[in-house]
């Protein structure tokens, strides 16, 4: 080690081989310290690459079982080392790799473009509890390609008990761009982006079976000047969710299902959360999703913050549960006291505007709020959402929710 501190970094990469993929651990946990590739043939420092960073010249095997992480990781690692813009190269082929830990700052401007699949190795402890791909620190980032991030959930959602790793996390990274990529099957979540600022996730699709767990396609936290667009979602849990801390999150020409379809939540469960604000979801489609657009508070709340200015509109709901929902009493693991509960998370300023099409259950507007602290400021404008079946009739149920009706059908104009 003392010996490689001594040279340029770009010429000799640190390669961690283990360990988590977020974990603050301080850089002395790379386990083993390599030339990368022929120190002759790399680009010099400050000089633009001659070459983009293609994983199979650094030792990746296009076999998906022999493990490339390394390559993958090396190839990272030259790249965020150089100025200017620089490209990481997964071309076409399946490639197995472990966690990769996308760090910066870098000192150019970082594009992945994957263009293969890679699979999510299924050795959980090698994750160390962090997440698979994962891009921290690094500002201007692009990730995109025609390729595929296969997370290969299957063999492993049976595990309940352990902590599993999501596919791609963007931690604090300023000015980033996901499109063109497929993710499938990811073991948790598909994408997570937190603490970051002016992300734009585009033309991605997203998808795992309907049964599995907590694969929810996109979720978003402490985060804002998000934007998701044109991208189709179906997985077994929210299609989009946007978590506490999260302002200025734009979706549309999204379309989602099967899954439990776009939410706002939960929120307040845990302690030190922060307001969501200024969130648009607009142009989307929901087909057969359990939920359409939901807001959702946990009944006994650690953290009093407030959900304001949420637009919901031009919303095509097909065969969707739930299509419109404000859901404060939500306690998925019934561990809240069955007693009245104490919801003290504000919901105001929330517009549902031209939302259509069909319910596959009677109740097509639920607005269950805190009895404690009642929604204010609630439009429900050109709501028509009818219920599917022949046996009962659509209908709005609300509770403690107040604001105004106009132009939507008369069964559902319950403000
Ligand atoms: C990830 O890489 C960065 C930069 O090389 C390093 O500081 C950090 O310790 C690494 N994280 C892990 C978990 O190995
Ligand atoms: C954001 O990142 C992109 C891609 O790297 C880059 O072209 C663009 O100049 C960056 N924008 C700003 C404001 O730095
Ligand atoms: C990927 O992003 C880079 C940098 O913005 C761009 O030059 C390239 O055309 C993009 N490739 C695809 C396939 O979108
Ligand atoms: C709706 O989704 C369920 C799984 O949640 C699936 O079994 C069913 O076939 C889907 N229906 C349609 C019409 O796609
Ligand atoms: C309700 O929650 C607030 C914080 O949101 C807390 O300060 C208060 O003690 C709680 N009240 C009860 C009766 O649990
Ligand atoms: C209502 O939303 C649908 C999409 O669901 C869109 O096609 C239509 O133009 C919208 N109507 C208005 C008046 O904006
Ligand atoms: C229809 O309404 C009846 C009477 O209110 C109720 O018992 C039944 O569960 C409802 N069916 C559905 C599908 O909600």
């Amino acid at each position: 080690m003392a010996m490689m501190d001594n040279f340029i970094r770009v010429f000799f990469i640190l390669t961690v081989v283990s360990g988590a993929a977020y974990a603050k651990k301080p850089a002395a946990a790379a386990k083993e310290s390599t030339p990368a590739y022929d120190a002759a043939a790399a680009p010099g420092p400050g000089a633009a690459a001659t070459h983009p960073f293609d994983i199979t010249e650094l030792g990746a095997v296009s076999d998906g079982k022999t493990d490339s992480t390394k390559a993958v990781q090396d190839a990272w690692d030259a790249a965020c080392a150089l100025e200017g813009e620089q490209k990481v190269v997964i071309p076409t082929g399946t490639f197995l790799t472990g966690p990769l830990n996308f760090s910066g700052p870098c000192k150019g401007y970082v594009t992945v473009q994957i263009d293969g699949t890679l699979l999510g190795s299924n050795d959980i402890p090698k994750y160390n509890q962090g997440s698979w791909m994962v891009i921290l620190h690094v500002d201007n980032i692009v990730v995109n390609g025609s390729g595929t991030l296969d997370g290969q959930g299957p063999l492993v959602w049976k595990d309940e008990c352990k902590v599993l790793p999501n596919s791609l996390v963007l931690d604090f990274v300023n000015n980033g761009t996901v499109s063109g990529i497929k993710l499938v099957n990811s073991k948790f979540f598909h994408i997570n982006v937190y603490k970051s600022k002016d992300v734009t996730i585009k033309n991605v699709a997203i998808t795992a079976v309907a049964d599995s767990p907590n694969t929810d396609g996109i979720h978003i936290g402490d985060s804002s000047e998000i934007s998701v667009a044109d991208s189709t979602i179906g997985t077994g849990d929210d299609c989009i969710s946007v978590g506490p801390g999260s302002e200025k999150v734009n979706i549309q020409g999204v379309t989602c299902g099967p899954g439990q379809g776009i939410s706002i939540g939960c929120l307040g469960r845990f302690k030190d959360e922060k307001d969501v604000t200024d969130v648009t979801v607009r142009n989307c489609v929901l087909r057969n999703t359990t939920n359409g657009v939901r807001i959702k508070s946990y009944e006994d709340v650690l953290s009093p913050i407030t959900a304001s200015k949420l637009t919901f509109e031009n919303i095509r709901m097909e065969d969707v549960a739930n299509p419109v929902i404000v859901d404060q009493k939500y306690c998925p693991e019934k561990t809240c006291s069955d007693k009245k509960g104490n919801n003290t998370v504000t919901i105001k300023d929330i517009v549902f505007r031209n939302i259509t099409g069909t319910s596959s259950t009677p109740e097509a507007v639920s607005l269950l709020c805190s009895d404690q602290l009642p929604c204010s400021g609630m439009e429900l404008l050109d709501v028509n959402v009818e219920y599917a079946g022949r046996d009962n009739k659509t209908m709005a149920v609300c509770t403690n929710a107040k604001g105004y009706s106009k132009g939507s059908l008369a069964a559902l104009a319950c403000l």
